[in-house]
């Protein structure tokens, strides 16, 4: 029978790929009713945005009220510049759901005139397969290495003081002759 400290580490590989290929699901700014007209008081979508990290086959949930608001999935340019003209997906019905398929940046506006200009926009960036599992690393700086004195001078000083001595050595010696 395998111990337990034989099986613990396929114990807990298994887990960490389970839990890595699991997808999960964002509600659009935390909480329902996030996507409208941004007000002052709340914290802004892309900001919220930048703090989580969407990986591929998550879904992001838009909730909003249906009646009155919609999303459009656009283009870099479209999102820059609020155009309602040229969108890649429309969703309305205010429940929308939106599998974030591929890496990189998922652009979204809202459809109704006006409301992209009062700053309903949203970009989310989906990191790469590569990312997945990974931690956020910090590399220390290298340790100070403390300053070392070199060695060479004292060389060839100790040999001058030994042949300054040995001179006034040998003229003690002559002196004595
Ligand atoms: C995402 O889902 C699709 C369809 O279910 C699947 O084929 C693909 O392998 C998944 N991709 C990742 C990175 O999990």
């Amino acid at each position: 029978m395998a111990s337990f400290p034989t099986v613990a580490p396929f114990l807990i590989l298994a887990s960490l790929l389970v839990s890595f290929s699991e997808a999960r699901e964002f509600l659009v700014g935390g909480s329902a009713e996030s996507w409208k007209i941004p007000s002052t008081s709340q914290v802004p979508l892309n900001q919220w945005a930048q703090r989580q990290r969407f990986m591929i086959n998550d879904t992001l949930i838009s909730k909003y009220d249906g009646n009155s608001e919609t999303v459009l999935q656009v283009d870099e340019e479209d999102y820059k510049s609020c155009s309602l003209s040229d969108p890649m997906q429309e969703y309305g019905g205010g429940d929308t759901k939106v599998v974030l398929d591929h890496s990189g940046p998922f652009y979204f506006i809202s459809g109704i005139e006006g409301h992209c200009q009062m700053g309903l926009k949203l970009v989310v960036v989906v990191l790469s397969n590569s990312h997945r599992g990974k931690r956020h690393s910090y590399t220390l700086p290298p340790a100070q290495v403390p300053f070392a004195l070199p060695s060479a001078p004292s060389a060839p000083s100790s040999l001058g003081g030994g042949f300054v001595g040995l001179v006034m050595g040998m003229g003690v010696l002559l002196a004595m002759v």
